[in-house]
């Protein structure tokens, strides 16, 4: 994709509906699952985002009959005749998510050879517990060349992770999928993804019980067969148009979301004073007034989601008060709060924790996403702004949100994409 800036004429209220695409990261997981089944599977309600473009590159390249439908949201995946478990480095550093392809092969054919994966860079982002999974399960893992490679007949095993990982969770559960015998996964993620990825591996033949809670049990199968799944909507997409509504002073209804899956924020919104209704499958968030300062710290699910730490922190730079955002998941995710300085907002960053003072006006300015959920947050920002805002690296917030930009132009924002010169260098591709 070509280097482009996003254009924002700030100041306007966001009002009417629209709806919530597919889960990212469900999608990222599932994906790659699909690799463990003998036959096809068809995937519904995929989002259009460029990190599933990266993975079905991956895909393809390992030899995985692959046909995606972006305007039907919905791709089948063939992965009965794989030519390489090899999984290049040009092609893993390309996103996180890469990771989980570590799991699928070692699990299928007891042999992966993957590069170390990419993704935001939010400070040290190590894959230990992944690969402490995978050695319980009877693999042995060493260094080539910078790749990893996993090797081993797997079989079933007692495993707690020393913390809360959302990667490691699903990767170990693909993998223990077709282990032989029982896994036990203790100190297990519970986040909605992980829910829907053990959705799906039960969908085509699985036995997993207790995705959502902290503690899997897998019953490892020979083998797993294929079927079609349709993926959960984006939790965090939801969360992000849901504060750009608050933030603009909007009214706004999403349709096609969980509002179980919202309630940190929900919250976190009803405490600023931000009005957020919900019944079935829709949210309406309307602000008429202005909003409060609040205290803000982000846990593992059912807690306040880190990566809606970002565009919630936009929010709170014209709260009334001083608020206080505690970041306890990643070590370095406060660079959008260095960049919406330049818009006129007033932050303090100590280690892990930031104190947002609230001020009446933000000012557009030129800024540079620092990686996905910052992107948005500049996103958020510039809407709220008075004047233009331009956000460089903006390539980077179509890894994760599927035309970001149109759904807000549908509720009145003013966005547009502008190419950008070759010589013009925002952060480096770190995602
Ligand atoms: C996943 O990242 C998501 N990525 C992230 O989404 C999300 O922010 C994160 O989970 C937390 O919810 C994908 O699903 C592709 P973790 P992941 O393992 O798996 C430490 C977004 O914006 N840790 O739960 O990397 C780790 O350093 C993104 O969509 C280890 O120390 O997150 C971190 O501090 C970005 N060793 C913490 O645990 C390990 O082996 C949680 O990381 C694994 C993790």
């Amino acid at each position: 994709m070509p280097d482009y800036k996003l254009v924002i004429e700030g100041g306007r209220e966001l009002r009417g509906e629209t709806y919530v695409s597919g889960g990212k990261n469900t999608s990222l997981a599932v994906i790659p699952a699909t690799l463990l089944a003998e036959h096809p599977c068809q995937l519904d309600n995929l989002p259009d985002i460029e990190d599933v473009r990266a993975l079905v590159q991956i895909l393809r390249h390992l030899g995985a009959g692959v046909e995606w439908r972006p305007d039907q949201k919905q791709m089948q995946v063939d992965p009965a005749k794989l030519r390489t478990n090899t999984v290049p480095f040009r092609l893993s550093q390309k996103m996180r998510a890469s990771y989980y392809l570590m799991g699928a092969l070692l699990g299928r054919y007891g042999y992966a050879r993957v590069g170390y994966p990419g993704g935001c860079n939010l400070g040290s982002r190590p894959i230990d517990q992944h690969l402490k999974g995978f050695r319980a399960l009877g693999a042995q893992i060493r260094e080539e060349n910078g790749m990893v490679v996993l090797e081993g007949k797997l079989r079933g095993a007692k495993i707690n992770f020393d913390m809360v990982t959302v990667g490691g969770t699903i990767n170990v559960m693909l993998a223990a999928c077709r282990a032989e015998g029982d896994t036990v996964l203790t100190n297990c993620a519970r986040e909605p993804h992980i829910v829907d990825t053990a959705n799906f591996l039960n969908r085509i033949g699985a036995r997993i019980r207790g995705a959502g809670t902290d503690t899997i049990r897998i019953r490892g199968m020979s083998k797993l067969n294929g079927g079609g799944y349709t993926v959960i909507p984006d939790q965090i997409e939801t969360g992000t148009l849901m504060i750009a509504a608050a933030a603009t002073r909007g009214d706004v209804t999403l349709h096609g979301c969980i509002p179980t899956h919202m309630e940190a924020l929900t919250a976190k919104l009803l405490e600023m004073g931000v009005l957020v209704t919900s019944r079935d499958d829709i949210i309406t968030v309307q602000l008429r007034q202005g909003h409060r300062a609040i205290r803000l710290s982000t846990q593992e699910y059912p807690g306040f989601p880190t990566d809606l730490q970002q565009p919630m922190s936009a929010l709170l730079t014209r709260a009334l008060g001083t608020s206080e955002v505690i970041e306890n998941i990643f070590d370095s995710r406060f660079k959008h709060l260095d960049e919406m300085r330049k818009m006129g907002a007033k932050s303090v960053i100590n280690g892990r924790v930031a104190y947002i003072e609230g001020v009446p006006e933000l000012h557009g300015a030129p800024v540079t996403a620092p990686d996905l959920r910052g992107g948005a947050a500049l996103v958020i920002a510039g809407l709220m702004a008075r004047g233009i805002t331009e956000i460089y690296n903006s390539e980077t917030i179509a890894r994760g949100y599927e035309h970001l930009e149109n759904k807000l132009n549908a509720l009145g924002g003013s966005i547009r994409r502008e190419p950008v010169a070759s010589d013009v260098y925002g952060y480096a591709n770190s995602l």
